[in-house]
């Protein structure tokens, strides 16, 4: 089938940038994305390109140039489900929050939500594309949803999960490293999967675009996850061992990143990794697990969490003992709080796990991030339920400016990678803050010697 329109469901942080990309590279295919969410919509059609509700370098640009031509946000979801002849299921998969598998598995309401509008509204055969990231085997709940309250209508279901990074989307999603198709054997399947790869092969070279069976497809994706993920907790468990015997974990992420068949990248350590994904693919790879008996599989995988919190939590603890045991009453400014750099996204963010710990040592915040605003940050420690709205409130303050931030502060924190870290007027920072004045470098971002010499107590991980 040739495909001319196109319909996502869920206008996220992957719905949006993946379809401003396809409308770009495919300017003879209408793209609608959709959404329940009336204000996030509402935000992706700002008539000021710079306001839409995702920060990604370079993704104002492209939607500036396709929106309003092949590109379009809105919140009819039926109509746009009954246009299109190919549907991207991008909704959010979060971890359950309640009942069976609380706490671990995926929660997939969403998804099936989709299915059974996508059923009720379908009146001709439809290729239905899973890229949120699913359990394995959730095709074949689609399917089974899809067949028996669809009007006899035929779908092809898809696994075409997505691999972007937050903060480098666009490049990712114009330069995959590959793009993954998983369909059925069956010679439907296999057209159905031909006509994804012709719309990838606008601008992906066909070498990358792999195709595989459904199930390796869904697993592929929580695999990499896994691994990415293991890594971080690899060099952040050695990172510990360093901070014993004077070892340097960048000396050491170096030396072993120039073994070809290591490989350099996802070993830098931190404060412990973020985001919406790595923690909630592996909580569900060990539910899946699990639910196999397979239990020495689940308890490796769970390893990389544990390893993670504990990174999180000695972080914080280190900074409660070095300011001579107590931050009670003490001004800590945060340097960043979004889980990485280059983005506005502050889902599972190391930032909101190290403040929860500081403020229940009775400490003071002042935050300041480029990117996030004070009523995320707020939103985010209420969302821990440790302490009432108006406790978190009192304890948290946000700044627009990075220097007021540090001004009288005891410590400054720094909890995302943000270049512009990197130059600020440190000296002035100095001299603003009280003495002994500490810097707690979460990312090992700045030049400790400089630092040193311009009189701080630094501290970096893994040094
Ligand atoms: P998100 O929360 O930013 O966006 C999901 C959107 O779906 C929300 O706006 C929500 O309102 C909408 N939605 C939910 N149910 C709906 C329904 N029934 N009808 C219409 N809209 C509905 O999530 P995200 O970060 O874009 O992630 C989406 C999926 O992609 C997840 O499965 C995630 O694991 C996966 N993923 C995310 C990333 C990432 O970098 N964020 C990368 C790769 C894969
Ligand atoms: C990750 C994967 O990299 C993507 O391929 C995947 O599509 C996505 O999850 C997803 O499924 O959601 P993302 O979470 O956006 O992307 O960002 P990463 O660059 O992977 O960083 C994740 C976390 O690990 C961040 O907090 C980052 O600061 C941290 N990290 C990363 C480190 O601490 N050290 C590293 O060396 C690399």
């Amino acid at each position: 089938m040739k495909i001319t329109n196109i319909c996502c469901i869920g206008a996220g942080y992957v719905g949006g940038p993946t379809m401003a990309v396809i409308a770009e590279k495919c300017p003879h295919i209408k793209v609608t994305v959709v959404d329940l969410n009336e204000s996030r919509i509402a935000a992706w059609n700002a008539e000021d390109v710079n306001n839409i509700p995702i920060y990604e370098p370079g993704l104002n640009e492209i939607v500036a140039n396709t929106r309003n031509k092949n590109l379009f946000f809105s919140t009819e979801v039926d109509k746009a489900i009954d246009e299109a002849e190919l549907i991207f299921i991008s909704v959010n998969t979060p971890t359950k929050t309640y009942g069976t598998g609380k706490g671990m598995a995926a929660d997939l309401k969403h998804i099936e939500l989709c299915a059974r509008q996508i059923a009720k509204v379908a009146k001709n055969d439809k290729i239905i594309v899973e890229k949120s990231t699913l359990p394995v085997r959730t095709a074949e709940a689609l399917k089974s949803i899809l067949d028996n309250t669809g009007n006899g209508v035929q779908f092809q279901i898809l696994s075409n999960p997505e691999f972007l990074a937050e903060g480098t989307a666009v490049q990712d999603l114009l330069n995959p490293d590959r793009v993954l198709i998983g369909g059925e054997t069956s010679p439907e399947g296999q057209k159905a999967i031909d006509s994804l790869v012709d719309v990838y092969a606008n601008w992906v070279p066909k070498e990358r675009i792999l195709k595989t069976n459904v199930w390796s497809s869904e697993l592929s994706k929580l695999t990499a996850n896994a691994f990415l993920a293991q890594r971080v907790s690899s060099i952040n468990a050695m990172s510990e061992l360093c901070e014993k015997t004077e070892a340097n974990i960048n000396e050491v992420a170096k030396a072993i990143g120039m073994d070809s068949r290591i490989g350099s990248k996802f070993l830098k350590a931190s404060v412990g990794f973020g985001g919406s994904c790595f923690q909630k693919d592996i909580l569900n790879l060990v539910y899946i697990s699990k639910a196999f008996g397979l239990n020495e599989v689940a308890d490796y995988w769970e390893q990389v969490i544990i390893m993670n919190d504990h990174q999180k939590r000695r972080f914080s603890r280190n900074i409660v003992q070095t300011l001579y045991n107590t931050v009670s009453g003490k001004k800590i400014a945060f340097l960043g709080w979004a889980f990485k750099k280059d983005t506005n996204d502050t889902r599972e963010s190391a930032a909101i796990y190290v403040a929860d710990d500081l403020i229940n040592e009775q400490a003071s915040i002042a935050m300041y991030d480029p990117k996030v605003k004070h009523d995320q940050v707020l939103s985010d420690l209420n969302y821990l339920e440790t302490r009432s709205a108006s406790e978190n409130e009192k304890r948290i303050s946000t700044f627009d400016n990075p220097y007021a931030a540090c001004e009288n502060a005891h410590a400054v924190a720094i909890l995302t990678e943000w270049d512009e870290f990197k130059t600020y007027d440190w000296k002035r920072i100095y001299d603003s803050m009280l003495k002994p004045a500490f810097v707690f470098d979460g990312r090992n971002l700045l030049d400790g010697e400089k630092m040193k010499a311009i009189g701080f107590v630094y501290q970096s991980i893994g040094s």
